[in-house]
């Protein structure tokens, strides 16, 4: 390290001891001692005297806080997903934004199959049933009937690292596999897992499960409206690992509630965490988790790891392992970033 004054990292959440320690070892942090995301003046205030911020999925860092972001160098999220960062105003201001896809993706996968098991067999129901003493008869042939799994038709909408990774534990079930992208994959992986690609319509025709692994954009908000919806099979069964608002929630409510679609399991909502009065809590047949896909130890050990280390590359003046926007190296070169 140079001469130079340490510099001064702001995290906005207790993160992995693992990523503090990496960044402490180089960088003063003030790590924000609480579960809950900082308003926008406690966050446009703190901004403004750190050269890097690690935030998280829930800390929205909009336009004002980036240029109140006076001395910031790097924003680098404990996240994927980067729907919450204004990149278009980082890069302006010469910002490097940096995220933690890759470690999480097989917690991510296999939640997105413990939704669909839970949501397909009713095991959630069937838990609360058993608990609440209601389970008087023993087994009789129509004791909480599911749906079979085994050698259905699943369709991934979206089918990067995560999507691809849920698609491998289908051929375990040697389901039929569609999926819809933006781009076609390579004929190699499509051969791979015999992965059929399909316009989104037909996928959602066909499908007897349907999985959403995009990210949240202006092109994929409310992807799946009530006229995609009613284009799925009366059986089939809606799972969300990606983000809630690629889904218009109170179509879905009404699709559950009416019988177009026969369940849901759902870990991301259009407003987390979700209200009380919420409509789907009263639903039978969908299953709910708390936002929590990638919450294996590992999987968040690695993503604290993975933020802090993207941190200290473009600290360093080096290209960060995932860089959101790679157009920001013309605005401000990695040299002029440099502070280690
Ligand atoms: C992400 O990283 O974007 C997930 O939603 C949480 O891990």
């Amino acid at each position: 390290m140079s001469g130079l004054a340490r510099p001064r990292i702001l995290v906005t959440r207790r993160i992995p001891e693992e990523g503090l320690e990496i960044l402490g070892r180089f960088c003063d942090l003030e790590v924000r001692d609480s579960r809950l995301p900082p308003s926008r003046e406690e966050l446009t205030s703190l901004i403004g005297d750190v050269d890097g911020l690690l935030c998280l999925l829930t800390d929205r860092v909009d336009e004002a806080v980036i240029r109140a972001g006076r001395r910031l160098r790097v924003i680098s999220s404990y996240s994927a997903g980067f729907d919450h960062i204004d990149v278009k105003a980082a890069t302006e201001a010469g910002i490097y934004v940096t995220n933690t896809p890759g470690v999480l993706t097989d917690a991510t996968a296999d939640h997105a199959w413990a939704l669909l098991m839970a949501a397909a067999r009713r095991i959630v129901e069937a838990d609360g049933y058993v608990r609440s003493g209601r389970w008087r008869e023993g087994w009789y042939p129509t004791l909480f009937l599911g749906a079979s799994v085994w050698g259905k038709t699943i369709g991934f909408i979206g089918f990067g690292r995560i999507g691809v990774a849920a698609a491998r534990r289908a051929k375990g079930f040697q389901m039929r596999i569609l999926y819809y992208s933006r781009r076609r994959v390579s004929p190699e992986l499509e051969g791979e897992l015999s992965a059929e690609y399909k316009p989104l319509e037909d996928l959602l025709r066909e499908a007897d499960f349907v999985s959403l692994h995009i990210p949240l954009t202006g092109e994929t908000w409310h992807l799946i409206d009530e006229g995609k919806l009613r284009l799925m099979k009366p059986t089939a069964i809606l799972v969300n690992t990606s983000r809630g608002s690629v889904v218009d929630q109170t179509a879905l409510v009404k699709a559950l509630r009416e019988g177009w679609i026969a369940g849901a399991g759902l870990d991301v909502f259009e407003e987390e965490p979700i209200k009380s009065g919420n409509p789907l809590l009263n639903l039978e047949n969908v299953v709910l988790t708390p936002h929590i896909a990638s919450a294996t130890r590992e999987a968040r050990t690695m993503m604290a790891v993975t933020a802090a280390e993207n941190l200290l590359s473009v600290l360093r003046g080096e290209e960060p392992r995932h860089l959101v926007n790679p157009e920001v190296k013309a605005i401000r070169p990695l040299e002029e970033v440099k502070l280690l």
